[in-house]
């Protein structure tokens, strides 16, 4: 920790394009802010700085599914997130967007230097182009084949069934997802980032230099740099991000990873007129706090892109997190398996601090991990109410009884008392130890040793019983125990900011400096101090119960789509059965709701062979003016049966998806009226 004038503290910038979980608290930011406070605490100079990633495809994806703007959805999520960050005391000095002014300027800015520099390689590559709506197709806007399990619906960057990567061209049968075309191949240009350039640069700067890295970050970092770099990309053809500054680069944009990590940079300089000096003065130590899935465009990109530049500082430790997982399955946000934030405060709407507790105590920081919701019961049961609440209680009631409220004269120490008093200063460095390095669970243990030993100092001394007959003893034992109160405001801090603000607040004290830590003369004899108040309740059974049902209803949600999919094949039937089906392409010619229901249309159809009527239960998921002028396949020789008093002549054939939505069975290119189907 010397050496350095100053810190910058960096938290991954989340995508704005959903809400955030517990996983991103207990993998980024729950580690970031514990590090942050403790060193505003030791009262140094320190900048902590995140923001929204609002770029990339995925945002795209969602704002076309949602038929809104990227910028919508951006603004929407942005807002949410921030609030939760708020919410939960996430202290940033700054949290930003990369969708501001000042980022897309300096993005560029940035670029255009490296541009000019000749950093980049330029080159001409073919990608897959959608001549029906004219642009160029992100791999995630085109599905297909995958060539290792034959899934029709794999992406062009991964098959989601197999797992496998995948480039585009590795589909089989190709198809643009916004029109349904078949894309074409078509050469573009794009700018890379020669990584293999900084391969030797990276190798000494992390693999020698930075050995003390966690044994995650250096292993991956080493994996990468033995696999040997490759130039990377730095463009995209997309319409969603910031422009490249160059000619003849119309319609692309700066890859979003090439941006976000600029982003801390924008984000300072908004914060402050002296950002060069937190991002260029080689006496600043910065830290990215970040997920394991971040760390290859940390330690290898992002570096790189700096030295590159050549005025920046680079990171002097990447403490990256592993995953955490949610009742022994992985955290998702498709199948809707995590813990939002904002919804755990609409259940839990003043214990912020208990989730804070429970993640730190079981943060990923050597492997994955579980959260539970029996752990976090217990973890507030057992030793936040029985340890931590129920020592400062017993301190203050007892004050409040005895003394009324006012901190009693210290006697003549016994053994135990010196024993005791010990150990604050010693629990004191092992918090710090253990935070100069990472090790936040074994700094909130070290933390809640000093509730622990509060605990036990008044279960040892029990001063209830003794106020008759040694009043003086009585306030000695009641002044060291204020005094470890005192200390857990101090100590606590980082991990549990709202407890240790009422903390302080009961004691009647401004919140203490971090040096006070460790200290047993931090409340004067006399000092009065406020009311006792419970920090914290108990959870009972029920509660988490209610929690555990609404993940059992996810979970069976989630089931029943599968089940869907799978539904078992039917009992065989003979060439003839299904001949003996008439099914025609036919026009929908006309529609209306059926008076009185939300499911039915009544359809008026060219069948080829005549016009008639067709009831179709497909009103929830179609209106009446998207279904006239489509071809539909339709069962024409069923019999003829009455529905809400209308006569239906013959069946809509449609698909059934596995969320339960309806799709139409149609030729993919227009076919006669009456054509038939076999
Ligand atoms: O993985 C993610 O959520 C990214 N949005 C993190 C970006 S971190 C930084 F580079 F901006
Ligand atoms: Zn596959």
């Amino acid at each position: 920790m010397n050496g350095y004038k100053r810190y910058l503290i960096t938290s991954a910038l989340p995508y704005a394009n959903g809400p955030i979980h517990i996983g991103h608290l207990a993998g980024v930011y729950i580690p970031s802010d514990i590090y942050t406070r403790y060193l505003r605490m030791k009262g140094m100079d320190v900048v902590s700085v995140c923001g929204s990633d609002e770029h990339g495809v995925p945002i795209t994806i969602k704002a076309r599914q949602e038929g809104v703007s990227p910028q919508d959805i951006v603004d929407k999520y942005h807002s949410i997130i921030k609030k939760s960050f708020e919410d939960f005391g996430i202290a940033f000095d700054i949290y930003s967007r990369t969708s501001s002014k000042v980022h897309h300027e300096h993005s560029a800015e940035f670029f255009k230097h490296l541009y000019d520099k000749g950093e980049f390689i330029e080159k001409t590559t073919e990608q897959y182009y959608d001549s029906e709506v004219n642009q160029f197709l992100a791999d995630r806007y085109i599905t297909g084949t995958c060539p290792h399990c034959s899934n029709d619906s794999a992406y062009g960057d991964q098959c989601e069934k197999c797992g496998t990567s995948l480039n585009a061209t590795d589909l089989i049968n190709p198809k643009s997802t916004l029109s349904g075309a078949v894309p074409a191949l078509k050469p573009t240009k794009h700018w890379f980032l020669p990584l293999d350039k900084y391969q030797g640069f990276l190798e000494k700067w992390i693999l020698e230099d930075h050995k003390e890295w966690k044994v995650n970050v250096y292993g991956q970092c080493k994996s990468w740099l033995d696999h040997g770099l490759q130039p990377r990309a730095v463009s995209r053809d997309l319409d969603w991000g910031v422009p490249v500054p160059v000619e003849g680069a119309e319609g692309k944009v700066l890859y979003v990873w090439f941006d976000a990590p600029i982003g801390y940079i924008s984000a300072t300089k908004e914060l402050t007129p002296d950002w060069e000096k937190y991002w260029k003065d080689p006496e600043t130590r910065m830290i990215h706090f970040i997920g394991k899935d971040n760390i290859v465009f940390h330690c290898i990109v992002f570096p790189s892109m700096l030295k590159a530049e050549g005025s920046y500082i680079l990171p002097e430790n990447v403490p990256a997190n592993e995953f955490l997982n949610l009742e022994g399955d992985k955290i998702s946000t498709s199948r809707n398996w995590a813990v939002w934030l904002h919804e755990y405060l609409e259940e839990f709407p003043d214990k912020q601090d208990v989730l804070r507790y429970t993640l730190t105590a079981n943060m990923p920081e050597t492997k994955d991990n579980d959260f539970t919701w029996k752990d976090f019961q217990t973890r507030n049961n057992s030793e936040l109410v029985a340890i931590l609440g129920n020592f400062v209680n017993r301190a203050l009631v007892l004050t409040h009884k005895y003394f009324d409220g006012k901190i009693p004269a210290l006697g003549e120490l016994t053994d135990y008392d010196k024993e005791t008093l010990v150990e604050l200063p010693k629990l004191k460095a092992g918090i710090e130890k253990n935070l100069e390095v990472f090790r936040f669970r074994d700094a909130l243990r070290e933390a809640m040793n000093v509730a622990r030993l509060g605990n036990k100092y008044l279960a040892d001394t029990e001063p209830w019983k003794l106020f008759k007959s040694e009043p003086e003893r009585v306030a000695t034992i009641l002044n060291i125990s204020l005094q470890i109160c005192a200390n857990i405001a101090i100590l606590a801090e980082p991990f549990l900011p709202f407890t240790s603000d009422k903390l302080s607040q009961m004691l009647n004290v401004e919140s203490l400096g971090w040096e006070n830590g460790g200290k047993a003369d931090l409340l004067p004899v006399g000092h009065q101090i406020g009311k006792a108040e419970l920090l914290f309740e108990k959870i009972e059974d029920e509660v988490v119960e209610k929690q555990l049902a609404k993940l059992q209803a996810t979970k069976a949600a989630n089931e029943a789509k599968v089940i869907k999919v799978v539904e078992p094949q039917k009992d065989t039937i003979t060439y003839d059965d299904f001949m003996r089906m008439d099914i025609r392409i036919s026009t929908v010619l006309a529609a209306e709701v059926v008076p009185k229901t939300q499911k039915l249309l009544k359809l008026e159809i060219d069948t080829g062979i005549d016009k008639r009527t067709i009831v179709s239960g497909i009103a929830e998921y179609f209106k009446p003016e998207e279904v006239v002028g489509r071809q539909v396949c339709v069962l024409v020789n069923l019999e003829p049966r009455k529905i809400r008093g209308i006569v239906s002549h013959g069946m809509i054939l449609m698909a059934k998806n596995s969320d339960g939505s309806l799709r139409f069975v149609q030729p993919n290119e227009a076919v006669d009226s009456g054509s038939g189907v076999s």
